[in-house]
């Protein structure tokens, strides 16, 4: 199905989370329900600026959660945008993690900067659903510990004590509790899971991904059981325009969650 016109949701918080970094909580102007899966995007619009995709974090209080960086015309307008503003939107789209898939399994979750964000949503579920889920495994790497975002849901999954957490600081001069100095990737290397019956989810920039594999090819862990989820330049959303092509695929469409063996033969590739 292909749908041009927008939604129209009123911006209803905002929650700063950093440095030109604010949580949107949109509330739909629409009684329609809005059921999405973890990892899903929608594109956001600011009519007469331009439109976005922007993945969905969460929902919370009738509100849909979504994290934006500015970093260009429409992202910082998007943060400039009082609060009571109304915004387009159109979504769901794209396809998600395959959580129940992954029930009986233990989950490893890689991310790193704002990568986290589309992957948030889909830890809270695992943790919620603890019992369909075997280890919980979550790495998060950033340049400076106090880059960390969410700070206060890291710790409360660690303080839960059956999820293993592992902070690193690439750009740290000195160690702080909790964290490791140096990549995201480094840290698989004192991940706790079971290779032969995991699922690993890996989100963000496609040189973390390209890095991490051979750490877990190293654990033994199947080519078929490593997700990620891809990034390129949108602009319908929907399939349509070819913007957003990686190989056969469209990532708008059939990602950005893919299975690592669907588009293996194009990460990292120049030109696409
Ligand atoms: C599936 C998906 C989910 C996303 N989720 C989020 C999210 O949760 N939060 C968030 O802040 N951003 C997210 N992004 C990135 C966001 O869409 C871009 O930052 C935004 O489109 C930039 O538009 P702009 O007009 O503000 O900047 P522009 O003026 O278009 O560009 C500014 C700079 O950002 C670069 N840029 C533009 N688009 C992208 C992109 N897709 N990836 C990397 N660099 C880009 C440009 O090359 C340029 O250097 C997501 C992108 C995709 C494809
Ligand atoms: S953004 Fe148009 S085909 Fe993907």
């Amino acid at each position: 199905m292909t749908d041009f016109v927008p939604m129209t949701a009123r911006l209803v918080a905002k929650t700063a989370e950093g440095d030109r970094l604010d949580t949107l909580h949109l509330k739909l102007n629409s009684d329609q329900p809005f059921g999405f899966e973890f990892g899903q995007f929608n594109m956001l619009a600011i009519p007469g600026i331009g439109e976005i995709p922007i993945s969905i974090m969460g929902w919370q209080d009738d509100c849909l959660l979504h994290t934006v960086r500015g970093v260009g015309r429409v992202s910082d307008a998007m943060l400039a945008l009082p609060e009571g503003s109304t915004l387009g939107l159109r979504g769901p789209f794209g396809n998600g993690w395959p959580l129940a898939r992954f029930e009986g399994r233990d989950l490893v979750f890689i991310t790193a900067g704002l990568g986290c964000a589309p992957v948030v949503a889909a830890i809270n579920h695992a943790v919620t659903h603890r019992n369909r889920y075997r280890r919980i495994v979550i790495l998060q790497g950033v340049k400076h510990h106090q880059d960390l975002l969410w700070q206060a849901k890291y710790d409360a999954w660690r303080d839960m004590g059956d999820c293993q957490v592992l902070l690193a600081a690439s750009e740290e001069q000195k160690r702080k509790y909790h964290w490791r100095l140096g990549m995201v990737t480094e840290l698989l290397a004192f991940a706790e899971f079971d290779p032969s019956h995991c699922a690993v989810m890996i989100c963000g920039p496609e040189i973390m991904m390209l890095s991490a594999i051979p750490y877990l090819k190293q654990r033994q862990v199947a080519d078929g059981d490593i997700y990620l989820s891809m990034e390129r330049n949108f602009q319908c959303g929907q399939g349509l325009c070819g913007h957003c092509q990686l190989g056969p695929y469209f990532v708008c469409r059939d990602g950005p969650v893919f299975c690592y063996p669907d588009v293996k033969p194009w990460l990292g590739v120049k030109g696409f």
